[in-house]
């Protein structure tokens, strides 16, 4: 894969929240394609995090794009405000969703891009009749709702199958892959045909700092 190709996702879960501002523009500086920001409410998933007020704050300084991954009971109730906050694209899950279609429409009717997500237990087979209208597929590579646990390799089939299927049916649409990634896994879900990779330990915990190891992440993918 060329470096244009490859897309840097850094997720701030992992970020040290009382310098998030540095952080985020050190990733900027980086060439970070985006910041992805994950939304908890303890009940879709066993975790809290953060809401509206980050993305607010975060808008003010970043001109980088500010992805919201919601893992929500209801993402519905909550896509307004976070647009009104700045944001410029969701992904929403798959699993729990009565009314994926009415989330993706609504999604769209606010100008911002659209993903679904799909859990590690999830078949791919589930985005036949939604990858027409999304701009992005979240393949993830763990269980959501924590940060900083192992890739699970089991998910490299389904991300190879959901490369054929955009290659087939959505040419253009991103395939993220979020969960576990590092510069060992990062080189298996990229050869899978993944192209975004969401990485937060591996971004914000490096010894080497968020440009290092950003720099190293692509390296290691680069050179495969
Ligand atoms: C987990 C979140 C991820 C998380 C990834 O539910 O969706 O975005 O921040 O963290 P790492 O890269 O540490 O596995
Ligand atoms: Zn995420």
């Amino acid at each position: 894969m060329d470096k244009d190709a490859l897309k840097l996702a850094p997720s701030i879960l992992a970020a040290d929240f009382a310098r998030l501002g540095e952080q985020v523009a050190e990733a900027e500086r980086a060439g970070a394609d985006r910041i992805h920001i994950d939304v908890m409410d303890g009940h879709f998933v066993p975790n809290l995090s953060m809401g509206v007020p980050v993305v607010q704050s975060l808008r003010r300084v970043t001109r980088l794009p500010l992805e919201i991954h919601l893992m929500i009971l209801d993402p519905d109730f909550f896509l307004d405000d976070f647009t009104k906050a700045g944001s410029d694209s969701f992904l929403v899950h798959w699993e729990g969703n009565n009314n994926l279609h009415r989330t993706i429409q609504h999604i769209r009717t606010l100008g911002k891009r659209a993903g679904v997500a799909i859990n590690p237990a999830t078949p791919a087979s589930v985005l036949e009749e939604i990858l027409g209208d999304v701009d992005q597929v979240l393949v993830m590579t763990v269980n959501p709702g924590f940060g900083n646990q192992r890739f699970i390799h089991t998910t490299l089939p389904k991300i190879r199958r959901v490369r054929q299927m955009i290659d087939q049916n959505k040419p253009g649409c991103d395939l993220e892959v979020d969960g576990g990634i590092d510069a060992n896994t990062a080189p298996l879900a990229v050869d899978a045909g993944a192209n975004v990779l969401v990485a937060g330990s591996a971004i914000f915990n490096a010894s080497e700092g968020v440009a290092g190891a950003m720099k190293r992440l692509q390296r290691c993918v680069l050179a495969g």
